[in-house]
């Protein structure tokens, strides 16, 4: 792994075993792009991939008789108005009126490891070795402003991150009104590009269409989150490539707030991916001596299919963006009482509850909604950050400790950011909403958005919070966050920094976020938005687990796990087994279904087992173990490849590996049941060739050796679907590695 410059032909190779990105000084003093792809060896030279010729309409940028346009360059960081006709990745407004600006190469440093980003989630190194840096600074000489860009390559992963800084010197006042992270670019086009879209309870569908000329984005404008409508992710691949084979660019921004995910191919088939936070919304005065920072795009190259881009990015995530004491640890089996009460719970009723959940071997209680204040349904309470005597009477201090007194630990629900008007915090601060003078103050679910930008409301918030988990004995902590933002206004802020608001909003967050998880490093953090609105990499940086969407039905969760999996570890999405007929969806699913589903992420109940049947306990009992065995390898050993895609077909099909593929959980589901089927087989992934496996599932028992169980696979058992009720039927299966008998 190694950052390269040659100075004789002015060219930085970025580089490791996997990935190559080359990059060179131009004429002009910009920077150009000449390759990003698989990795290829290094040598002096590469300007002949550089591109240019004379072209009838073409805007020169050099004095004649140079013909360099930046029309048809691939460049690292284009602008507009200097005969670029693309998507600008910065634009700069000058006290003249005038948005031309020019970035000149000045200097570049190379140094070992990678810079944390002031004030924002980024990806690190735990020693020098693991990566190297290059920051490329350029400087535009009317503005006197320095532009730098910010490259590091993993030793290990086929991995390079991007930033981009602004540091403005000059003495005039300089406004930006869009700054991405970065922008990348491709001589051709012949793409799909590969999104997550989906909305409240079908959270990150997976969606492909093919990359055509024009300008094709997905965007979040939410404002509070990176919103369930899109995930701040994007991957071109070639059309060829399926989860097991063929190229894959993937790009995911660190950031959970408004952001822009675009690829514009030029009329010269040229594709531009850009990435970084929304211009909508957003502008940014900077004064002299002052600097903005982006955040970090993480670019994942993979020849391995998208299940190779998706092993990378769940490495890199699980062990170099989660952090703390829970980032290599299995997690605890939670028992959550929203979906058994909703509001209508006292302390009697709660411990009735948690003391089923002892008896089957739950580990972790978590009290959700309700307690606090007035809360007794949506409309109150929210900002009142005290416990409600009438529901529990011993406070959340008496309730934790009867609780771990069981032998369980406590956890508890907060939604920090938001206040309803019937609260005390309300009537006596009015104005620390986020809402425009003179206009109507929008609403969802009865509640509005605390000004999160104000240090002030941030600094209450942690005062309120921090007073009831220290007299409290909690080990978890649910960190919900209901709404989008709407009249994104700031009471106190200037008029010249009203475009500011939203991005502050976010690093208020943020700084909650540090502040609380530096005070209580035991804590596990479980981060949730209306369900899974805020599944981002900038909020896995603080919270190691994500509740992953409010549709708990066994069949439904299978389009969202499989489709957040495509960026996300398994060990970062909440995953509970919740009661029939479901709450979403009205819908029966079998237990072990449910049960089957949601090992495949942190595992725990959303109901109250005091209404199960004896036999149904029984299978808890079961499921509880089998988990407690099996979560280390799920969780954090293991490698997770998608096999049967439920957006292609009737079934679903995925599984874990351990990394010496010595064990192995796999897992087939069906949606309806099929008379007279045609046969199927589940074909594993990702096992020992030579190796012989002993695999179970149901009742049966085989040995077989690892390319039997990849090429050949094992024939879907109908009966036993049939067995398990039909429709939403599911099979588990285990691998173990077994000797040969001699
Ligand atoms: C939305 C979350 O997604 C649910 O799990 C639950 O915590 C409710 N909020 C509580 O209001």
């Amino acid at each position: 792994m190694s950052v390269i410059f040659h100075k004789n032909t002015q060219t930085f190779h970025i580089c490791n075993a996997y990935v190559s990105d080359i990059l060179c000084i131009m004429q002009n003093g910009q920077i150009e792009n000449l390759y990003y792809g698989k990795a290829i060896r290094d040598k002096e030279d590469f300007s002949y991939l550089h591109e240019e010729g004379m072209r009838s309409q073409m805007s020169v940028c050099v004095p004649e008789p140079g013909i360099l346009s930046m029309q048809y360059t691939k460049q690292e960081y284009p602008v507009y108005g200097k005969g670029d006709y693309r998507s600008p990745a910065m634009t700069i407004r000058q006290e003249n009126g005038s948005e031309i600006v020019d970035f000149k190469y000045v200097s570049h440093e190379i140094f070992p490891g990678k810079k944390p980003l002031k004030g924002l989630p980024a990806v690190y190194t735990e020693s020098e070795e693991e990566a190297d840096t290059l920051e490329i600074r350029l400087h535009d000489s009317v503005i006197d402003t320095d532009l730098i860009l910010s490259y590091t390559v993993f030793r290990d992963y086929p991995v390079i991150t991007r930033n981009a800084r602004i540091e403005h010197k000059g003495n005039s006042k300089i406004r930006l009104e869009g700054m991405m992270s970065a922008s990348v670019e491709f001589p051709d086009m012949d793409y799909e590009i590969v999104q997550l879209s989906g909305a409240w309870s079908r959270e990150r569908y997976i969606k492909t269409r093919k990359l055509e000329m024009g300008i094709q984005a997905i965007q979040g404008l939410a404002g509070t989150c990176s919103s369930a409508e899109q995930n701040p992710f994007l991957a071109l691949k070639r059309p060829g490539t399926t989860e097991d084979i063929g190229e894959v660019y993937g790009f995911s921004l660190v950031y959970s707030g408004n952001f822009l995910a675009q690829a514009e191919v030029s009329t010269f088939d040229m594709t531009r991916v850009m990435m970084g936070i929304h211009p909508q919304g957003f502008s940014w005065e900077l004064n002299s001596g002052e600097e903005f920072q982006t955040p970090e795009v993480v670019m994942v190259y993979s020849d391995r299919g998208l299940n190779g881009m998706s092993q990378t990015y769940h490495r890199l995530f699980r062990t170099r963006l989660m952090r703390g004491k829970w980032r290599d640890q299995a997690r605890p089996i939670l028992l959550n009482n929203w979906e058994a009460t909703y509001f209508d719970f006292d302390e009697e009723k709660i411990l009735h509850i948690a003391k089923k959940a002892k008896e089957v071997g739950v580990e972790l209680f978590v009290l959700d909604d309700g307690w606090f204040g007035t809360r007794n349904d949506d409309y109150q309470g929210l900002g009142d950050w005290f416990v409600n005597r009438n529901k529990l009477p011993d406070g959340i201090a008496g309730l934790s400790r009867k609780i771990e007194d069981m032998g369980l630990k406590f956890g508890l629900w907060v939604e920090l950011e938001m206040v309803n008007k019937n609260s005390d915090c309300y009537r006596e601060h009015p104005d620390w909403l986020i809402s425009a003078p003179d206009r109507f103050e929008s609403h969802a679910r009865h509640q509005h958005v605390l000004d999160f930008s104000r240090q002030e409301v941030v600094d209450y918030i942690y005062d309120s919070i921090t007073k009831i988990l220290e007299e409290s004995s909690i080990s978890y902590i649910k960190w919900d966050m209901n709404r989008y933002m709407t009249e994104p206004f700031s009471r106190t802020a200037k008029p010249e920094d009203q475009g500011k608001t939203m991005h502050k909003y976010i690093l208020g967050v943020y700084d909650l976020y540090r502040r609380l998880t530096e005070r209580f490093p035991d804590i596990l953090f479980e981060s949730c938005a209306s369900g899974g609105a805020r599944f981002d990499p900038g909020l896995m940086y603080y919270a190691p687990q994500t509740w992953t969407s409010d549709d708990t039905d066994g069949g439904e969760r299978q389009k969202i796990q499989y489709g957040t999996s495509l960026v996300y570890p398994i060990v970062s999405m909440g995953s509970h087994v919740s009661a029939v007929p479901n709450h979403q969806l009205y819908r029966k699913t079998p237990l072990s279904t449910r049960a089957n589903v949601a090992y495949f992420g942190t595992f725990g109940y959303e109901l109250d087992l005091n209404l199960l049947s004896e036999e149904e306990i029984e299978e808890v009992k079961e499921q509880i173990c089998f988990m407690k065995n099996y979560r280390h390898l799920i969780q954090v050993e293991g490698d997770f490849y998608r096999i049967m895609s439920p957006f292609e077909g009737n079934d679903t099909a995925w599984m874990v590996v351990s990394r010496d593929k010595k064990q192995a959980v796999a897992a087939f589901y069906q949606r309806l049941n099929k008379v007279n089927a045609s046969w199927l087989r589940m074909k594993f992934r990702g096992l020992d060739e030579e190796q012989l496996y002993e695999v179970k599932w149901d009742e049966q028992v085989l040995r077989a050796y690892g390319n039997e169980l990849m090429y050949a696979g094992i024939p879907i058992d109908r009966e036993i679907l049939n067995k398990k009720g039909g429709d939403f039927a599911s099979v588990l299966y285990t691998l173990e590695a077994v000797q040969e008998l001699s």
